[in-house]
């Protein structure tokens, strides 16, 4: 039996010696003991404190397991604003940085900067008090985040408590939380194995584990962070430089990240950039680019802010990833609207921060132009948020029989004769709802978050139904029983009265969503939300002409024609009678007319990642208030909404002399209008 005093000196040791271990893991990637010996360290400390109790303290590294789930994340209030970064996308814009930095402060000779990867994650920020860790917060718009404080705590890499005597009252550290690559290879895997969705990407990973209400899930997952920054510092006094800065960090026990240098001028900049861009591919977790920041932060004060970004600092992100690999071979989909479309299936390659699988070929002529064959090599680029496309075919590698490919003449699953029309690029089956394909399509449609947003029925569920003759149309969703779904596959009892909630649920809708839900051709959310405005009840957009619909801002010949077809099929009048006598209803809209509406007419488009919001409900509560939403920018847009990394829209409307607004602008701008519309 170990005297108490022989205890706490034991614990005192596990615990120093398992923050160091941490340490050179995170930080230094560079582990001092094999793991069994680390988790023997642990289990120790564990077993130790299971029997003393009293001596278990709030920074113990036993303490990051995870706590009792939480309803809601608390909102936290950012002393000093979190910002966002400014983007260059060449040398030049690089150069113009740097000019107006130098004029800024009239200097004439070069500036020094310092080289930090961009880190492809998300951005956290950590209050320390008399250097025990008390706080994290996520950036949320900059001024509200979230308080994610049980979450962060499991991640071994955030030191619970600074090492060392010299340290400030109160320190707000920020960086990112990022999810390095094998840990995100292994939670695919994971998921994969066992039947769930995996992840696009590790920046999505990590941004899904910090968000989760049960902070024991989080503990599951394998996030690391990286310092870049402080906040609120009290009584400490400065560094001198940014790269100072992360050498004090660093001496705490804060990780950063070890591929910062400082560079003196454009042209070093420039070569640190490509540096980095050449290791890219070698180093353990995701970057999109680079951050050059001015070193020396008395010249960062001076040179100040603009309300969104630092005017002392610019990312630079890296061009769209292009990967090579092979195509395994090329199916053929049918669409909800029987258009069918040829998709290359590919050897997984890891692109542009994604796994992809399959890529579409859009049509038969554009299968033509690039002529892809099964068993080619291919290159596949990925930017952005913009879906992966083949690049080319690299012929020196294709085998001299690879046959070409042929479009087939019959539906691969309903067997009809593909119908070509002129002028038009895509074939199309014209079995209609008689093909499973488009039974599928459509139901998956109608149930999807823009539509009826029936929460839990997923593709899988979907494909199922219809493959079992359980649902033939939407309204045959509404008559599904408990038992039904029961007995489908990987379908628990639970799950399928969840589903039956969702159902219900989604009755309660508006005319815009039931009408965008129905799939007519070329009714998308736009133009249903005109329809819908325009109409006010589903009786009056039935009985419409032709020429009535026309009147409809946005509906041309086309759509017209498509809305009366549609209604004229008995079949379909019959879905949409038989889902209001299931209890699909929504208010009476007919009362409010366009011109009451606050932001009749205008039109908006939304870019960047809008962090407060979101796409979709900002878009819903624009529509609502009778703007258009559109996704590019042109002389005819009113506004833009330029959320976090606002890239070619943003620089499209500065250049259009479009107005630009930020999102609290823009959440101010919302606000503003319903409340006046409330008040009338
Ligand atoms: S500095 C005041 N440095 O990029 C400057 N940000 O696009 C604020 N990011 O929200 C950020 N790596 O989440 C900075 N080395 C780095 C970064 C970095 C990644 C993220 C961060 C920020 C976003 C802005």
């Amino acid at each position: 039996m170990m005297r108490d005093n022989d205890v706490k000196k034991r614990i005192q040791q596990l615990r120093e010696d398992i923050n160091r271990h941490n340490q050179s893991y995170y930080q230094y990637d560079a582990p001092q003991i094999p793991d069994a010996d680390y988790d023997a360290l642990m289990r120790e400390l564990q077993a130790l404190e299971a029997e003393n109790p009293s001596l278990i303290s709030e920074d113990s590294p036993t303490q990051r397991v995870g706590s009792a789930p939480l309803d809601s994340f608390q909102q936290v209030q950012h002393d000093v604003p979190m910002l966002s970064l400014d983007n260059a996308f060449d040398d030049d814009e690089f150069e113009a940085f740097d000019k107006r930095v130098r004029d800024r402060v009239a200097l004439a000779n070069k500036v020094e900067y310092l080289v930090e990867p961009k880190l492809d994650g998300l951005a956290i920020s950590l209050l320390y008090t008399d250097g025990i860790f008390v706080r994290a917060a996520t950036r949320g718009d900059g001024k509200t985040g979230e308080n994610v404080t049980e979450n962060v705590k499991t991640i071994s890499a955030i030191p619970l408590r600074l090492k060392g005597d010299n340290l400030p009252k109160t320190i707000e550290v920020r960086g990112e939380v990022f999810m390095p690559l094998s840990g995100f290879e292994r939670l695919n895997r994971d998921a994969v194995r066992l039947s769930e969705k995996p992840f696009a990407n590790p920046r999505n990973a990590a941004a899904g584990s910090l968000r989760q209400l049960d902070s024991k899930v989080t503990a599951k997952r394998p996030l690391a962070f990286y310092a870049y920054g402080i906040g609120v510092l009290e009584a400490f006094q400065m560094p001198k430089t940014q790269h100072d800065l992360f050498e004090l960090l660093a001496g705490w026990g804060i990780p950063i990240c070890d591929q910062v240098s400082v560079a003196t001028g454009v042209e070093a900049c420039h070569q640190a950039y490509q540096r980095l861009a050449e290791k890219r591919a070698m180093l353990p977790y995701e970057i999109d680019g680079v951050v050059y920041k001015v070193n020396d932060l008395a010249l960062q004060q001076s040179i100040g802010f603009v309300s969104r970004a630092p005017r002392w600092a610019i990312a630079r992100k890296f061009p769209a990833q292009e990967r090579m690999t092979e195509v395994m071979g090329i199916d053929v989909q049918v669409g909800r609207t029987g258009a069918i479309t040829p998709v290359a299936r590919l050897v997984p390659v890891f692109v542009g921060g994604v796994t992809v699988t399959n890529v579409t070929l859009h049509n038969e002529g554009e299968l033509r132009r690039k002529d892809v064959r099964v068993g080619d090599t291919v290159i596949v680029r990925r930017a952005g948020d913009v879906i992966p496309e083949i690049v080319s075919v690299v012929l020196e590698k294709r085998k001299s029989n690879a046959p070409i490919f042929d479009m087939p003449t019959e539906c691969p699953v309903c067997g009809s004769a593909i119908e070509r029309i002129e002028g038009e690029a895509v074939a199309r089956c014209p079995a209609g709802l008689f093909c499973q394909a488009q039974v599928k399509e459509s139901i998956k449609h109608f149930a999807s978050r823009k539509a009826m947003d029936v929460d839990g029925l997923g593709d899988k569920i979907v494909e199922q139904l219809v493959a079992e003759g359980l649902v033939k149309t939407p309204a045959d969703l509404y008559g599904l029983k408990q038992q039904q779904l029961c007995a489908l596959d990987r379908m628990a009892e639970k799950s399928a009265s969840n589903l039956i909630a969702a159902l219900e649920k989604s009755k309660t809708t508006t005319l815009a969503k039931f009408l965008y839900a129905l799939g007519i051709r070329e009714v998308g959310e736009v133009t249903a939300n005109s329809l819908a405005n325009h109409f006010g009840q589903l009786e009056a957009l039935q009985q419409a002409t032709t020429e009535s619909l026309e009147k409809v801002p946005d509906v041309g010949p086309i759509v017209a024609q498509h809305v009366v077809s549609f209604f004229e099929l008995a079949h379909n009048r019959e879905v949409v009678s038989s889902l209001q006598n299931l209890g699909v209803h929504w208010p009476d809209v007919s009362c409010v007319s366009e011109s009451d509406q606050a932001l009749a007419g205008k039109v908006f488009v939304l870019t960047g990642t809008l962090s407060v919001m979101g796409r979709i409900e900002a878009k819903e509560a624009l529509q609502s208030l009778g703007a258009k939403v559109t996704g590019s920018v042109s002389k005819k847009t009113d506004y833009v909404v330029a959320g976090e990394e606002a890239g070619s829209k943003l620089k499209k409307a500065e250049s259009l002399g479009v107005t630009v607004l930020s999102e609290e602008d823009f959440i101010e701008l919302i606000g503003e209008q319903q409340g006046a519309l409330q008040s009338v």
